[in-house]
């Protein structure tokens, strides 16, 4: 099996998903797609060819931080395997979270246009931010598969990652100037969270196994909500302003 995923977390690298499926096929390989960053609602593995799409329902198909969860979408033969797996050894949803998941679906698509136009915005600007080194969004042109991204998502999502320059001292002021952010390792809830993934998500990685995801010390990631775009901004480039080290 071939597993990945597009948008990577949370490094925000692009991967063409027809260029995986190819390879796929060409090495006999199931293609296994986590689309938890882009949502079916950005974006649809299926129709390029991906045999199974996996998500972490937690994240933006709650939308709102509440209840853990997932979902495996796939052809009827795999997912008759995935079926008898979980029957047997117990990985299913309570019917509680089941329930919570079915209604959040019906809020997908308002909450992921809103999550990408705050993002968009968010993104464009900190590029124009002197205390930036590198804003990394998938529909910003200066990413290095903005075609790629175009072609397969409908949008950007709901996630922004961005170096400051000054590195983890710089990174760690500015986190601990945020008024309004929460700092949490979690991601696709209705309000924003930073995260400093080279001391959270990523801490168990060996620094060269960091580095090959090109996760670096001072990278931060942004996981934007539905609050007024204003208050975002305000609270991150306020931030920002104490974080120069001169
Ligand atoms: C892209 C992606 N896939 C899967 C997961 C795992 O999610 P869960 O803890 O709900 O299994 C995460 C968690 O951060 C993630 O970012």
């Amino acid at each position: 099996m071939l597993f990945l995923e597009t948008p990577t977390n949370p490094g925000l690298d692009v991967v063409d998903l027809s260029e995986a499926h190819a390879f796929a096929e060409r090495n006999g390989l199931i293609l296994n797609v986590d689309n938890c960053f882009a949502t079916p609602y950005l974006q649809q593995p299926a129709k390029f060819g991906t045999q199974i799409i996996t998500h972490s329902a937690t994240k933006f198909i709650d939308g709102q931080g509440r209840v853990m969860g997932g979902v495996v979408c796939g052809t009827k033969e795999l997912i008759a395997e995935v079926r008898k797996f979980c029957r047997s050894t117990g990985p299913s949803l309570s019917p509680f979270n089941a329930w919570v998941l079915s209604k959040s679906l019906e809020t997908l698509a308002i909450r992921m246009d809103r999550h990408c136009l705050n993002a968009e915005k968010l993104a464009a600007q900190l590029e124009k931010n002197a205390q930036i080194q590198q804003v990394i969004y998938p529909f910003l042109p200066s990413h290095p598969n903005f075609q790629v991204a175009k072609k397969q998502m409908k949008k950007g999502g709901g996630l922004v990652a961005f170096e400051i320059k000054g590195g983890v001292e710089a990174g760690r002021k500015f986190l601990d100037s945020l008024q309004m952010l929460s700092l949490s390792a979690n991601l696709g809830d209705t309000r924003s969270i930073a995260t400093h993934p080279a001391s959270t998500t990523h801490a168990k990685l060996t620094p060269e196994a960091r580095a090959a995801a090109s996760i670096t010390e001072g990278l931060i990631r942004i996981s934007v909500g539905l609050e007024d775009i204003d208050d975002i901004l305000g609270d991150v480039l306020g931030a920002l302003g104490n974080t120069d080290l001169s």
